[in-house]
């Protein structure tokens, strides 16, 4: 939800923040802008549409500085407009601001200051900050950075915030509360971003920027960190371990179809050091230390959102199966506001592929407040939810571009299903040969994905291009694939903008059979064993109302290629992996469909990567 990245030092400005812009683009593409402290004034280009748009209208004006802010908007407050495209700037031109979250009380700040005479131009509730600053210095004759400071503490909401003035060209201020912040240091020069990947050639030297604190960056070399209630702060620098292969596209037309093709690898690196094969025994070194409390609490209750949350249903069915422990998995969004029963006794894990999911954070700082243990599972390294959690897992699937969730789902499966082996190790409900059985499974896994990549590649391109034009799709599995069919539709509808739907398939002949007919392709998760002779009676309705059957099966499945249409075989794996291996060919459905309709594939309309607001 918005991308922000900024400079300061002696460098030409322009060239990092583009370049960072486009890396950050995957948080929001609706408007672009740029601001450049430029020969004593602020030159300030903005732009609906694209960074690559921006870009040619800067090129243009070939503006220079080494100072200055962009920014890259997911349109929350106003459309995409030029108007009310970042960075905004105060009625007297002199102070630019970039913002990434919503400020909540901008109504009744907007009112006040428009009472004062300030002229509001835009719709967003960013205005209302260079604004409050420009106010705050005037009122109190103060410096930036005490303005600024004095106007957090009378916002209420969400931000990440980059600003600077023209009457202080030697300095930048960044501060966050509720989205993310990190701060780069070069040598006598500073960066600020949304994230790490506009830094990581420049310097791999960073600060993580906590809630209400703000950092003021001197072109001297020099920075100062507080507090926005004036307290100092000693600042914990850390060293980055992104590395710049890892955020290009190396050689693949687009970022999903890399992270796609990334499976094996991420799927290995998200268990790599957590199994000892040997002795048959887990090692999660992030939740060791809590393991008597996970092991005594009453239940565990999952929270995420979009395909996280389909991770955490097959965590609920892994856990429950192998571990026999008691789970629920709930929407963050709706669990943060229902009151829920919880307390000291449960666990609350929260899953996060960019660890900043507002919805998500908020859950798990409710939770914290009536004492449960927080554990997150989450990819980006140092972001708010693995800070705000007691302990968790990392799941080291890499950086993940695409707005389309791949490679993190199916490496937040593979950590839950360490999980379930390491409660179920540890409350003995699996014999030592079913653990390792289980283990070895989930070692050969990642070449089983290299093998279906290849053989699978091909015949989806086909069936994609048959399918192109539907309307609807229905997906459906039962048992360990019913979350996988929730997770297939998700990825057709959010990169295809085709209608789709997952359900149990024992359901469908509640409602959804009636939406059968001739036109209508229905995918079978038959892969499976336990429930495969039910799913396919299943297949066998749908088949008998002419719907367009489009299985996955297990090599060598024969009775399904009597019933099918089009059977794309996966490997034989146990029934609790059976989703991971459904999983691939699915996502490269929802690819080559979306390719074949011209869409947007990284960078679906109305999504952003990263949902910082509520
Ligand atoms: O970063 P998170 O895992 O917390 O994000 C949650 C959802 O926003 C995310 O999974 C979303 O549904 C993806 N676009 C799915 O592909």
């Amino acid at each position: 939800m918005c991308g922000i990245v900024a400079y300061i030092g002696t460098k030409e400005a322009y060239p990092i923040l583009i370049k960072g812009l486009k890396r950050l683009e995957y948080r929001g593409y609706d408007s672009a802008g740029v601001a450049l402290m430029n020969n004593g004034n602020i030159s300030l280009i903005k732009q609906k549409g694209k960074v690559s748009e921006l870009e040619e209208l800067a090129t243009k004006a070939s503006i220079t500085g080494t100072l200055g802010i962009g920014h890259t908007r997911w349109a929350t407050h106003g459309p995409p407009s030029q108007i009310n495209s970042h960075p905004h700037i105060s009625n007297n031109g002199d102070i630019v601001v970039i913002h990434n979250g919503i400020i909540e009380n901008f109504q009744s700040i907007k009112e006040e200051l428009t009472r004062r005479g300030y002229k509001f131009i835009s719709d967003t509730d960013t205005e209302v900050l260079p604004h409050l600053i420009e106010e705050i210095q005037k009122k109190e004759k103060c410096a930036l950075d005490k303005a600024v400071r004095l106007a957090l503490n009378e916002v209420t909401g969400a931000y990440a915030i980059a600003v600077f003035s023209k009457k202080e060209p030697n300095i930048l201020i960044g501060a966050r509360k509720g989205s993310p912040l990190i701060v780069g240091i070069g040598e006598t020069e500073f960066f600020l971003a949304s994230d790490a990947s506009p830094v990581i050639e420049y310097t791999k030297k960073v600060i993580y920027i906590n809630d209400e604190e703000m950092v003021t960056l001197n072109r001297d070399g020099n920075f100062e960190l507080k507090t926005i209630q004036n307290e100092e702060k000693t600042p914990n620098i850390q060293e980055l371990e992104l590395n710049l292969e890892s955020i290009e596209k190396g050689g693949y037309d687009h970022f999903m179809l890399k992270e796609i093709h990334e499976q094996p690898k991420s799927i290995y690196d998200s268990v790599r050091g957590r199994v000892d094969l040997t002795n048959g025994k887990i090692k999660l070194g992030g939740l060791e230390e809590y393991k008597n409390r996970i092991m005594a609490s009453r239940r565990i209750v999952i929270v995420a959102c979009g395909t996280s949350w389909h991770a955490g249903l097959l965590a609920e069915y892994m856990i429950e199966d192998l571990a026999r422990a008691n789970v629920e998995v709930e929407y963050a969004s709706e669990f943060r506001y229902r009151n829920p029963v919880i307390d000291e006794d449960d666990i609350i894990i929260a899953i996060s592929q960019s660890g900043e999911t507002a919805d998500t954070l908020a859950a798990i700082e409710m939770a914290k407040q009536k004492g449960c243990l927080i554990l997150g599972v989450c990819n980006v390294v140092g972001s708010s939810i693995p800070r705000a959690s007691h302990a968790g897992c990392y799941t080291h699937a890499g950086p993940e571009i695409g707005v389309a969730s791949t490679k993190a789902f199916t490496a937040q499966v593979s950590v839950f299903f360490l999980i379930a082996l390491w409660i179920a190790e540890n409350k003995n409900t699996l014999s030592k040969s079913r653990l390792n059985q289980l283990l070895h499974e989930l070692e050969i896994l990642p070449s089983k994905i290299e093998s279906l990549l290849k053989s699978c590649e091909e015949k989806v391109k086909a069936i994609a291009k048959e399918y192109k034009d539907a309307t609807n799709f229905l997906y459906l599995g039962r048992g360990y694939n019913f979350p996988a069919a929730l997770e297939g539709a998700l990825k057709l509808k959010e990169i295809s903008y085709i209608h789709a739907e997952g359900y149990p398939a024992a359901e469908m002949k509640h409602g959804p059979i009636a939406l059968i007919d001739e036109e209508m392709p229905v995918v079978f998760l038959v892969n499976n064993i336990s429930s495969h002779e039910k799913t396919l009676s299943n297949v066998q309705e749908v088949a008998a109302r002419k719907g367009q059957v489009i299985a996955i099966a297990r090599h060598g499945d024969t009775q399904i290629k009597k019933l099918a249409k089009h059977v794309i075989e996966v490997p034989d794996t146990e029934d609790c992996l059976s989703p991971i291996l459904a999983s691939i060919p699915l996502q490269l459905l929802s690819y080559y469909i979306a390719l074949e309709r011209g869409c947007n594939v990284d960078q679906p309309r109305n999504l952003a990567k990263s949902v910082t607001v509520e």
